[in-house]
């Protein structure tokens, strides 16, 4: 490619892209149901420690990575080492996996939103209101086709800055809101069991699987292991302050994640009576809750509409990064322009996300270990292949290419203040703690034995 990189104006710029990516349903539709599920406080103190180490070293590595090399995932590997190519194509699969799901989700975000503005808000909190709109067949593949077709079109017509402008506002105003919800959340009878539950890590409940579901939550959350992190490195500015960078990102995506859990756990043992089961509602959680908060709340139903509405554009900067980036690594391997590679993309989109809308409805028969169709991509992402990509990240900085040459990298503008911590973890513990939670999650799923 001769064309330049274009560079993020600002200092500030690259903070809120990035966060921009990585803030979105992760946050606050992915983190609440897996920390409902995985115990609590147990996760959260896990997700906490494996944020502050793996996910700061991995972070750092990535924008260092994209930022000395200059180049997106595929060609960063290759340029720094002809052998590891191949773990930037991995990572380059990555995000086809998830867009097709992601933007079933943000259709299901995307209908509540039309839900509250057209005065449906009381009938979503009851029960059966969400089970019935996911079994449908047609209508939950309308609003997915809704919210792809959205992100397509911002991707064609390149209009993302217009869309940063606007969640640059709008996401002050979700932290806001979010504080402003879980505050309530947590007044509702019954919620602080909830709050007990989620705070107080029940040491019992600790797992591999816990700890899988952390990682993979953590990648997937701060948009790491997938390759986006170095390209948006690679269009930094070497005046920039790699770490401090990092840092901000980090607490604000983390933030938000909790956040969105304290909105929603107390909830759902105020609204459940203590029934544990309530929690391990998975994928349909935050659906099946906040709706009942807001029912329960004056003035819920604006309230509610406002709160999708800012959902649904943190959802669209995430699915906007993700789709840029097919369509970035389309355009550099086959050379098509960008109308027919966003068409092409957009069609491959709606066939894998297509079964992941029905497995909710007349293909819910297709299960594998419980997991629905849009549970097994979510699983092969996030479980999966990021861990190996993260693995082989930490293996290649390592011992091939060496700390050092990023550690460099990031000492410039500023003196790196973790670089012990960021050798360390890339060169020892990360490797080690992969490795074995691999290998236990891949006994626990073949049922040989369960740690
Ligand atoms: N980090 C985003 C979220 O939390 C999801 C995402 C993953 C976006 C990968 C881009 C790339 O919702």
């Amino acid at each position: 490619m001769t064309e330049k990189r274009s560079s993020f104006t600002g200092k500030i710029g690259f903070v809120l892209a990035a966060a921009g990516s990585a803030v979105g349903l992760g946050n606050i539709w992915r983190f609440p149901y897996l920390a409902a599920k995985y115990g609590g406080g147990i996760f959260l103190l896990v997700y906490l420690i494996l944020a502050v180490t793996f996910g700061f070293a991995l972070m750092c590595a990535e924008i260092a990575i994209g930022r000395k090399t200059g180049q997106s995932a595929i060609n960063a590997f290759k340029s720094l080492d002809k052998r590891f190519g191949f773990v930037g194509v991995i990572a380059a699969i990555i995000p086809a996996i998830i867009l097709p799901y992601y933007s079933v989700i943000g259709g299901w975000v995307t209908k509540y939103f039309y839900a509250f503005v057209s005065g449906d808000a009381a009938a979503s909190a009851s029960d059966s209101y969400f089970t019935g709109f996911i079994a449908k067949p047609f209508e939950p593949i309308g609003w997915f086709l809704i919210f792809m077709g959205l992100t397509a079109l911002i991707v064609l017509f390149g209009v993302e800055k217009g869309i940063e402008k606007v969640s640059k506002v709008m996401m002050p105003v979700l932290v806001v809101l979010t504080l402003f919800i879980a505050g309530y959340s947590m007044t509702i009878d019954g919620a602080l069991e909830g709050v007990k539950y989620y705070l107080l890590p029940d040491f019992s409940r600790f797992s591999a699987t816990t700890v899988l579901a952390a990682m993979g939550q953590l990648f997937y959350s701060m948009s790491l292991a997938m390759g986006i992190m170095i390209t948006y490195g690679s269009y930094m500015k070497k005046d920039v302050v790699l770490e401090k960078s990092v840092r901000q990102i980090e607490i604000f995506d983390t933030g938000i994640a909790f956040l969105a859990g304290m909105m929603i756990i107390p909830a759902v043992f105020a609204f459940s009576g203590g029934d544990e089961t309530a929690l391990g509602k998975g994928p349909s959680l935050m659906f099946i809750t906040l709706p009942k908060v807001f029912n329960s709340m004056p003035a819920g139903a604006v309230i509610g509409a406002i709160f999708f509405l800012l959902v649904l554009f943190a959802a669209l900067t995430s699915s906007i990064s993700l789709m840029e980036t097919v369509v970035s690594i389309v355009r550099d391997k086959l050379g098509w322009n960008r109308r027919v590679t966003c068409i092409v993309v957009f069609a491959f989109c709606v066939i894998l996300g297509i079964p992941s809308s029905l497995g909710f409805g007349i293909w819910d028969f297709v299960s594998v270990a419980g997991l629905s169709i849009l549970d097994m991509f979510d699983f092969v992402s996030n479980s999966v292949l990021m861990p190996i990509v993260a693995l082989l990240t930490c293996i290649f900085v390592g011992y091939i290419i060496k700390p050092q040459a990023l550690i460099e990298e990031i000492e410039i503008g500023a003196p790196f203040k973790a670089k012990t911590l960021f050798t360390v973890v890339i060169k020892y513990v990360a490797p080690v703690c992969i490795v074995l939670i691999l290998i236990s999650s891949i006994l626990d799923v073949l049922g040989i034995m369960k740690i």
